[in-house]
């Protein structure tokens, strides 16, 4: 499999590129080297403050004649400063003017959590605006708008449990079509996985290499043995595995890289399968780890804790 495809039809290529803490100055290489050797899928978000550079690699493929605009898959993600119904068109105008684009093919509510306008990342209990203030339906409402406006074609969530999507689903006029979250043979949420068939959506998997980014976590996705051993067998290496592995479960992964070798390793990933026997190993290496635990959104006597965020 190499695409998703959605309700319409519209396919989605399976492999993309993540753009998360990739610095300004070195996503428009990764960009423009991704497209130069078959990437046709970028994951992008407001909050990573670097869409302009985005856009601008994006231009120079197009100028440079290395795709049309309608070969791309580009997916961005609205702020939890902007949360609200008449916040959303606003936030992904200037997404789409940062990304020199007329329209997305997928917009998602970045976080089922609400900052008050203007911030970046909280600092204390008082950035936050409880969701009972903002519900997430009241934000639907301004993506269902945007989609209905063809700023974007598709439009989903990230970040979502299993109330949360519920919640959208029961009065949502457009269902949603994605839910992104973090997924790795470490964090495979079974339960998460069949209630998002059950309604209909895909999965996109972030973090799929198990962000290399803690320095302090010990726990390393790419140094598991089972890992290892099952690439070393298969002529793979421990990320082309880990990458399969999602990908073989129907699962979109989007893999960060600012470094041409392995952003043409990640993408080779294609070229290679599993056997039954090595994701019968693999799923035995779930231990519900998350490597972005969520705790940045905790502060005392503040609205939001992980545990809310994930598992309510
Ligand atoms: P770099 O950008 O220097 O390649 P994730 O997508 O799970 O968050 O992981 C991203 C991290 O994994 C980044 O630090 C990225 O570093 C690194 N990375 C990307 N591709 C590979 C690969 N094929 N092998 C090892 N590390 C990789």
């Amino acid at each position: 499999m190499t695409t998703l495809k959605f309700r319409n039809n519209d396919e989605m290529p399976i492999l993309g590129l993540g753009t998360f803490r990739s610095e300004p100055n070195e996503v428009y290489n990764a960009v423009l080297s991704a497209i130069k050797i078959g990437y046709r899928h970028i994951d992008c978000a407001a909050a990573y403050g670097n869409e302009k550079e985005v856009g601008n690699a994006i231009a120079d493929a197009i100028k440079q004649g290395l795709v049309s605009r309608e070969d791309l898959w580009v997916t961005s993600k609205l702020w939890n400063a902007s949360h609200g119904e008449e916040n959303v068109i606003p936030a992904l105008n200037q997404t789409l003017e940062d990304l020199q684009l007329d329209y997305l093919d997928l917009y998602l509510i970045h976080w089922p959590v609400a900052l008050k306008k203007g911030t970046e990342m909280p600092e204390k209990a008082s950035d936050f605006i409880p969701l009972s203030e903002v519900p997430l339906t009241n934000t639907w409402k301004g993506i269902e708008a945007a989609l209905e406006q063809g700023l974007t074609k598709h439009i989903g969530v990230s970040n979502f449990n299993e109330n949360q999507l519920k919640e959208i689903m029961a009065s949502a006029v457009h269902k949603p079509e994605m839910n992104q979250v973090e997924m790795h043979p470490f964090l495979q949420q079974k339960e998460l996985k069949a209630l998002c068939s059950h309604f209909d959506m895909h999965i996109t998997a972030y973090a799929p290499l198990g962000s290399l980014v803690d320095e302090n976590n010990t726990l390393r996705l790419l140094e598991n043995d089972t890992i290892k051993n099952i690439a070393n067998a298969r002529n793979m290496s421990p990320a082309q595995v880990a990458l399969a592995y999602t990908m073989q479960r129907g699962i979109a992964v989007i893999p960060k890289s600012i470094n041409e070798a392995r952003l043409l390793q990640n993408l080779e990933t294609l070229n290679h399968t599993l056997t039954e026997e090595d994701m019968t190993l693999l799923k035995d290496l779930n231990k519900g780890h998350r490597f972005i635990d969520g705790k940045f959104w905790e502060f005392e006597n503040g609205p939001y804790t992980a545990d809310s965020i994930w598992n309510n």
